[in-house]
């Protein structure tokens, strides 16, 4: 018996990709179905669903769950669940379906049919009550708003059957960890105490910090990264890598840390976003996420520590995985080295707040980085990077 924290539910890992030697059958009778076009955040839907990492559902939201996960944070089973995972069609592709008609589902990218679905339901979500609950606004200048506004108008629920991991297995490598993976590779170095640091950004020094203070409190830390899509101006995944790996290989003691990657398109909801990121972690084997400033925000659409706070507000048992929460984290050049409030008692003028968005700016006027903010290591890599553009 594994002493990690069970994965969601918990009946278990419920990947939903169908076994090698019935693929290429599966994906013969596939090609006869009607298609449906999957956007970006949709393939990465059924990527995640593919390796189990949104145990416990099977497949897109049918309404009651859309509603649910919405409105009261849980599935109609009553299991919770932050984030609606929904596939959406245009009216006319939506007619011509009926129920329990099987389709493929196709990256609209690569043409790859993806998977399998028995469309169990059919329905017009409200998508300004979807926007309000899980983005706490309707702006849509706000990046997820925009997204929801922009789908088609009918989503279609229903079971998925998973056939491809499309490249990311090829492109990726060893970087792309999945649920049961994961849990082996804890098991195996004896971790059952587990910090997962998500982050969609090579890291700095704060984000260093961050990861050290729970290298103290656990027996090890799980550097997560965003592999899907970001917003425009985000440093690629294999740039980031790298730089994340100089950092590892220098200043953390080996055997502390993992990297890898997962291939979620981020939502930037933040707190509903946390959550769902905890959740997913759950089902890595972690028992912890850390959460620090803005998590998953986007402009200035959430306070600083709401995703910290939302995690109050969960009944019993919603989940096993919980939030280590840590304030920002800074360089102190009066503490000469980085702290945080609770562990610095200077003025914020003796306080260096790094920031990822005027790193970007310092590298790409190709301006020094200084040390307080970023470990030179990381710099050349990305110096590099920048140099290329
Ligand atoms: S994101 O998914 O939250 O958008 P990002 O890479 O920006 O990823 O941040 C990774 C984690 O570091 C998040 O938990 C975020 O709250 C935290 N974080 C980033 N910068 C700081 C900082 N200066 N102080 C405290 N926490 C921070």
């Amino acid at each position: 018996m594994s002493n990690l924290v069970q994965p969601h539910g918990s009946g278990g890992l419920k990947p939903l990709l169908v076994p090698v030697a019935e693929r290429a059958e599966e994906l013969k009778r596939a090609q006869g179905l009607k298609k449906i076009p999957l956007s970006s955040r949709e393939v990465s839907d059924v990527l995640m669903m593919a390796m189990g990492a949104y145990t416990p559902i099977d497949g897109f939201m049918g309404e009651a769950d859309w509603r649910g996960a919405c409105v009261d944070m849980r599935l109609d089973s009553g299991v919770f669940w932050p984030i609606p995972i929904t596939l959406s069609a245009e009216q006319a592709l939506a007619v011509s379906i009926h129920l329990e008609e099987e389709v493929a589902l196709v990256d609209s990218e690569t043409d790859e049919i993806l998977a399998v679905m028995e469309v169990t339901d059919k329905y017009s979500p409200d998508k300004t009550l979807e926007c309000e609950h899980v983005f706490r606004t309707t702006d849509d200048k706000h990046p997820g708003v925009e997204k929801v506004m922009e789908q088609g108008a009918v989503n279609l629920g229903g079971r998925v059957s998973c056939l491809s991991e499309g490249d990311y297995p090829n492109q990726f490598d060893e970087l792309y960890l999945r649920p049961a993976e994961t849990r082996a590779l804890f098991s195996e170095k004896g971790w059952s105490k587990v910090a997962a640091f998500q982050t969609r950004n090579p890291m700095h020094r704060s984000h260093e910090h961050l990861a050290k203070i729970a290298v103290e409190v656990t027996d090890g830390v799980f550097i997560h990264q965003v592999l899907g899509k970001l917003k425009p101006g985000d440093i690629p995944a294999d740039v980031r890598t790298e730089a994340i790996q100089a950092m590892i290989d220098n200043y953390f003691v080996p055997g502390t840390v993992i990297q890898a990657g997962y291939p979620i398109e981020m939502r930037y909801a933040g707190p509903r976003e946390a959550l769902f990121h905890a959740l997913i972690r759950q089902n890595y084997g972690c028992s912890h996420l850390i959460v620090g400033r803005d998590h998953a925000g986007v402009g200035d659409y959430y306070g600083p520590f709401d995703a910290q706070h939302v995690f109050d507000t969960l009944w019993d048992g919603a989940m096993a995985t919980q939030a280590l929460k840590i304030g920002i984290t800074f360089f102190c050049e009066k503490c000469y080295g980085m702290a945080t409030a609770k562990t610095c008692p200077h003025e914020d003028k003796d306080r260096i707040n790094i920031s990822g968005t005027k790193q970007r700016e310092m590298l790409s006027n190709n301006e020094d980085v200084p040390v307080e903010f970023s470990r030179p290591e990381v710099v050349a890599v990305l110096r590099k990077f920048y140099a290329n553009q």
